[in-house]
């Protein structure tokens, strides 16, 4: 997926480089980005990140963020120079110990340029110090940083990494990683992983975050507040760590009710995907108010609204279900998004099957009947719903009406055979809607072409005849 770019003028310097040897031709800027046809500018070419240590320092009463960013990456092209995604203000750059020089363009773009050309193939180290006011940023006309009364927290999708560490900011290049967060006495950082540990010196406590399977940008979390921990075990022997703002009034019950039940939901999803393939679970809660929750990997992200009519166990659900959908398991490219969303919401009519609150079957039946065939509901086509419509309803609600369609077709023992293989057949990587599609073919031995293209690729109502659905 790493493009070259061609530049402007690129046939002048053909010209020039007849006179000087063939391998350093070769050498040209890095793609300003990964090549996804929903945003062209997200990710960069040229290289892979295999590790962040990103060692910051946070000020919730200022909301000021300074710190370093050590990149462990891989070049994969002859690189004159390469971009990094950021929005913070950078002080220095360095490529393999020596100063680059650098420049920032376009919404995020931060782009670097080595004292010596870096060949393809090479280990390269950058390391970036920088400082900043994340909520003072803004790409695209929004701010994915969220400031808090005593903090502030870094959760959005597609984008969320530019608002706290320079990065290749595309799901196609995972990286493990260290976190470790400076913050004042009294305060907490949650991350993503497992609590290495923490220490406190000079008014200022140090929290060590460690996420070490390979882990998409977005999927990347910080979180700065007055935080209650909870720890525990789930029966499966994984331990949890789940985070509440102190400040969620009317719900923090509700908000407990529903993660502490966390272990739970996991073993459940693990009945059904197969073994959670990461070694931390839990979840947190900051008093934001913003209205939707995230799968960052091990630790979801929940606004406090999604607790205000009492428990909710379903949004702990779909946000768990994303870890092996989503998560261990990625999209190539942003259209995608179907192999996370629709998979979250049918782990939600799964479990309130298993709660007695009605079937798969019924839920699909029930969505169906909804939206009736001149609802716009159908226009969006959850295989290709276009970047304006990526966390539209209908790729939620369609989309597990596609997974129903699906089961329907192939029956239960493929259907299930299915839903547990696919995290394994990609874990750690990524993968596409084409990919399931022949995915499913292979196990269940038959031809769905048609069948996905009616119920992904359709901007219409598909007929009930095309699955047991509707039958009500
Ligand atoms: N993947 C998230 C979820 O379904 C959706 C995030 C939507 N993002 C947003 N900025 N609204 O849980
Ligand atoms: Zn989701």
């Amino acid at each position: 997926m790493h493009r070259r770019i061609i530049a402007p003028g690129a046939l002048t310097a053909a010209v020039l480089l007849l006179a000087i040897p063939a391998s350093a031709a070769s050498y040209a800027p890095g793609a300003p980005g990964i090549g996804d046809p929903y945003y062209p500018a997200y990710g960069n070419g040229g290289y892979d990140v295999s590790h962040y240590d990103l060692r910051l320092k946070y000020q919730p009463a200022t909301d000021e963020l300074e710190g370093t960013a050590t990149l462990v990456a891989r070049t994969t092209q002859d690189l004159s120079r390469f971009n990094l995604d950021f929005l913070l203000d950078v002080d220095e750059v360095r490529v393999g110990g020596a100063k680059a020089s650098f420049r920032t363009s376009g919404e995020h773009e931060l782009e670097v340029t080595p004292k010596t050309p870096l060949a393809k193939g090479t280990p390269v180290t950058v390391v970036v110090r920088y400082r900043g006011v994340p909520s003072s940023k803004q790409a695209y006309g929004f701010t994915s940083w969220h400031r808090t009364p005593d903090g502030g927290v870094a959760a959005n999708e597609p984008e969320a990494a530019a608002w706290w560490f320079p990065s290749n900011d595309h799901p196609l290049d995972k990286a493990t990683y260290d976190v470790s967060v400076l913050v004042p006495d009294g305060t907490q950082a949650i991350s993503n992983g497992t609590l290495q540990s923490t220490s406190s010196r000079l008014g200022w406590t140090r929290w060590n975050w460690r996420s070490d399977k390979p882990q998409a940008t977005y999927l990347a979390t910080l979180a700065v507040g007055k935080f209650d921990i909870t720890t525990g075990t789930t029966e499966s022997g994984i331990p949890v760590l789940n985070a509440y703002s102190k400040d969620l009034g009317a719900n923090a019950g509700s908000a407990r009710a529903s993660l502490e039940r966390t272990g739970e939901v996991a073993d459940f999803l693990a009945g059904y995907f197969g073994p959670y393939p990461y070694n931390a679970l839990g979840g947190y809660v900051p008093n934001t108010t913003t209205g939707y929750a995230l799968e960052t990997q091990t630790r979801p992200y929940y606004s406090p609204r999604q607790f205000a009519n009492g428990s909710n166990v379903s949004v702990v659900v779909h946000e768990l279900a994303h870890q092996w959908y989503g998560d261990v398991v990625s999209l190539k490219r942003w259209e995608d998004i179907w192999i996370h969303e629709g998979f979250a919401r049918y782990a939600q009519w799964l479990w309130s099957e298993h709660e007695g609150e009605g079937t798969a079957q019924e839920l699909a039946d029930y969505v169906y009947a909804s939206h009736p065939a001149d609802d716009s509901f159908w226009t969006v086509k959850p295989g290709d719903p276009g970047p304006d419509n990526q966390f539209d309803i209908a790729v939620y609600d369609r989309g597990a009406l596609a997974v129903q369609a699906l089961r329907n077709e192939i029956g239960d023992e493929a259907f299930f055979a299915i839903l547990k293989g696919w995290p394994q057949k990609h874990a750690y990587g990524n993968a596409s809607v084409a990919d399931f599609q022949r995915y499913a073919e292979e196990v269940s031995g038959k031809p769905l072409a048609a069948l996905f293209d009616t119920w992904l690729f359709q901007p219409s109502k598909p007929a009930t005849s095309a699955a047991r659905t509707a039958s009500v």
